[in-house]
């Protein structure tokens, strides 16, 4: 993606008094043209268009189709906090706009969080943001940082925001693998080292969306002394800080001495807290870059509803228990839909955070077919949707990815749907294993 992609044509606007005789003429039927501005032709087809499609068109024919397909929690959130929520609803003060960085409460709460859980000290006046859902964030953020002819590296294979939030922006994009974490801050170092004009930011994600990929704190050491040595911005986006297994705690970027004088981190109540739907998320660290996402959001939107955020100060203050149990369901539906693929002739690998399994597509296929034809046949021939890696850039091509987003039946189900459908098409796993 660059930003020498071609602007589409123009049209010449007429003034709105030029209606002379001729326009007078000028007859109703006559075909009218929508022109998009640049930045829309700059972003690449939807890839999971053609899943999304026969997905429809398999439901609306009646099949029951499993659809690990979307990170999208299915569970809901703890009954005080939807208490909380109707209650703030009710009162009459709640309902005006409120300010576009959140009510200071909410700020102060995460904050809190920060302290009780990575010991960081943060100011909720000025190092904490509240957004709405952290993609919303994100995508501001960047809009606030890059423009024409700056750079940024994205983490290959790329949850697709990361990648066009930046293009949206009318940045370039460099992006590079993350599973070996060691090799992904040489490639930084590297890459910092021999383009020109150096890039300007840097994008994390660990637990990493689709991969799963995590890294240990010193990761973070290390990152922010690059940073510092190259004058690298870092966005870190920590949406799976709250998702994790067998005792592993994911660290917080902003736990790293320095971390807060390059860069901030995004958080969400969306995945750990059930809250998808109610689109909160939080920037927190670097004050000045803060700054720049609030001038930006200052001008795009009022603030979240106040009840919303009342009910979030809850859901944050007596989380904790919540948010474990949440973790643990999250790995109990892993060891179901890993097992169960790995007893069918499927090796995967059992993911140490966040919601997913991404899956090296076993031989024969992998060798036989692209990435999306497998996720389409699996969906054809199995009812059970995934994602296809190559949705997440060409560094996903080989993998799928699974979201534990159904109950543990529903996986084992899913499992004895796909360990039949490879068999009928020809490979190697057995049905009936799990
Ligand atoms: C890596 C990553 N970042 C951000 C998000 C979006 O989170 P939010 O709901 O807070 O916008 C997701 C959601 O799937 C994600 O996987």
């Amino acid at each position: 993606m660059t930003d020498r992609d071609p602007a589409p044509t123009t049209r010449p606007m007429q003034p709105a008094h030029a209606e002379t005789p001729k326009d007078a003429e000028t007859p109703n039927d006559e075909a009218f043209h929508v022109e998009y501005a640049a930045r829309v032709y700059r972003l690449p087809p939807y890839m999971f268009g053609r899943i999304n499609a026969l997905l429809y068109q398999k439901r609306r024919a009646g099949a029951d189709v499993i659809d690990l397909g979307m990170g999208n929690p299915s569970d809901p959130p703890p009954d005080y906090v939807i208490e909380k929520l109707a209650e703030a609803a009710r009162d009459p003060r709640n309902h005006g706009y409120t300010q576009s960085n959140g009510i200071l409460n909410l700020r102060r709460e995460v904050a809190s969080k920060y302290f009780r859980r990575y010991g960081v000290r943060l100011d909720p006046e000025e190092e904490v943001m509240v957004c709405l859902g952290s993609k919303e964030g994100f995508s501001h953020l960047c809009l606030a940082l890059m423009g024409p002819g700056d750079t940024a590296i994205v983490p290959a294979p790329f949850f697709p925001v990361h990648m066009y939030a930046v293009a949206l922006a009318a940045g370039n994009v460099i992006a590079l693998e993350v599973a070996d974490s060691e090799k992904f801050l040489r490639n930084i170092a590297y890459t910092c080292q021999h383009l020109y004009p150096k890039p300007k930011l840097l994008i994390l994600n660990y637990p990493h969306n689709p991969s799963t990929a995590t890294v240990e704190p010193e990761f973070y050491t290390e990152i922010v002394r690059l940073a510092k040595r190259y004058q690298l911005m870092v966005i870190s986006d920590f949406a799976y800080a709250d998702v994790a297994f067998d005792g592993y705690q994911p660290p917080s970027f902003l736990a790293a001495k320095g971390a807060r004088d390059v860069g901030v981190e995004f958080t969400t109540m969306s995945k750990g807290y059930n809250m998808a739907g109610w689109r909160v998320g939080f920037c927190a660290g670097n004050a000045e870059m803060i700054r720049g996402l609030g001038t930006i959001k200052g001008y795009y939107d009022y603030g979240m509803f106040r009840a919303i955020q009342i009910a979030a100060i809850l859901a944050l203050r007596h989380g904790e228990a919540q948010i474990e149990a949440q973790s643990k369901i999250y790995q109990n539906r892993r060891d179901v839909l890993v097992n169960g693929l790995r007893r069918s002739g499927w090796d995967v690998e059992p993911p140490r955070a966040g919601m997913f399994v991404w899956a090296p597509i076993p031989e024969p296929w992998r060798s036989q077919m692209t990435t999306m034809d497998f996720a389409m046949m699996l969906l054809d021939k199995g009812d059970v949707a995934v994602s296809p890696g190559s949705g997440f850039g060409p560094a996903g091509e080989g993998f799928v990815r699974m979201a534990l987003v159904e109950n543990e039946n529903r996986l084992r189900q899913a499992v004895r749907q796909i360990a039949r459908c490879l068999k009928n098409a020809g490979g190697n796993a057995e049905t009936n294993t799990v």
